[in-house]
């Protein structure tokens, strides 16, 4: 599969891993729609992608929380090209404080989340899917956490152990649940599925002291997004593992 004439569209992607998933996809020659809540700072954003040497860049607003929005950023992007490639679900929240306990978390801490985290990402999928099909080789992309892994939640070994997040390790278990399910729907096709967790990166939400960079950080969800017809659908990857593979 050759990048050149292939699209991307990352949702928040006007700064942090979103920012950067563009970056990589657009070196690459990827067509990049770049999805922003805030036109003025998606149109800043863009700057620096043309001055970093991206040539093909659209800023799109989109809020991952408002369904007008969401059929807007369909319509610009049907309007520019015949097929969307690639769908990265980057978008996403922390609401709660670090280490607030489950019994503590309010419930429009658990609802805020999840409507940016998993009923934006859903919505998303759902009303690009059309649009994805006529592509020869669709691939999405949902940003999840190690911190959405169940696996390593109650893995006292893991790093993710020390740590409590309770809305937004829910909603990433959740997001990578349609992962597995979307990935089941169109199983056998070319259409390939996968949730990818950039690790622990140094950006506004993982903050300077994170371990990876968010090059590091964005390097495996580039992997998926640009996964040849041979490579894997409906599983989950970290940077913390070099790209390799993480349990649900
Ligand atoms: N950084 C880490 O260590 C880490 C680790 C694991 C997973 N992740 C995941 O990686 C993704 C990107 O995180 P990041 O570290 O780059 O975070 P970030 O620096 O806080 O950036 C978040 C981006 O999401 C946008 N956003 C938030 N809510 C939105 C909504 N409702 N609709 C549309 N856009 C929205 C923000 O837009 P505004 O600028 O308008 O606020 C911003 O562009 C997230 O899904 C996050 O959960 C991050």
């Amino acid at each position: 599969m050759t990048d050149g004439n292939r699209s991307a569209f990352v949702t928040g992607a006007n700064r942090g891993l979103g920012l950067e998933i563009c970056r990589q996809l657009g070196v690459k020659g990827y067509k990049i729609f770049l999805g922003c809540r805030d036109i003025r700072k998606g149109q800043e954003a863009l700057s620096k992608l043309t001055a970093l040497g991206v040539a093909d860049v659209t800023a799109i607003q989109l809020d991952a929380t408002d369904s007008g929005s969401i059929a807007m950023a369909l319509e610009a992007i049907g309007d520019a090209v015949k097929c969307l490639d690639v769908l990265v679900n980057n978008a996403g929240t922390f609401e709660e404080e670090w280490g607030t306990m489950p019994s503590a978390l309010t419930v429009k801490e658990m609802r805020d989340t999840f409507d940016a985290n998993f009923f934006g990402p859903f919505e998303i999928i759902r009303e690009f899917f059309p649009l994805m099909l006529k592509s020869p080789a669709p691939r999405i992309v949902n940003i999840s956490s190690d911190m959405g892994s169940l696996g390593n939640i109650n893995n006292r070994e893991s790093i993710v152990y020390g740590v409590m997040g309770p809305a937004y390790q829910s909603s990433k278990v959740a997001i990578n649940a349609l992962t597995t399910l979307f990935a089941k729907e169109v199983i056998d096709t070319n259409f390939k599925v996968n949730s990818a967790s950039p690790g622990w990166c140094r950006t506004d939400m993982g903050t300077d002291d994170a371990p990876l960079s968010v090059a590091e950080g964005a390097s495996t969800a580039v992997m998926l997004a640009t996964l040849p017809d041979d490579g894997p659908t409906g599983e989950f990857f970290s940077s913390t593992r070099n790209g390799e593979g993480m349990e649900w």
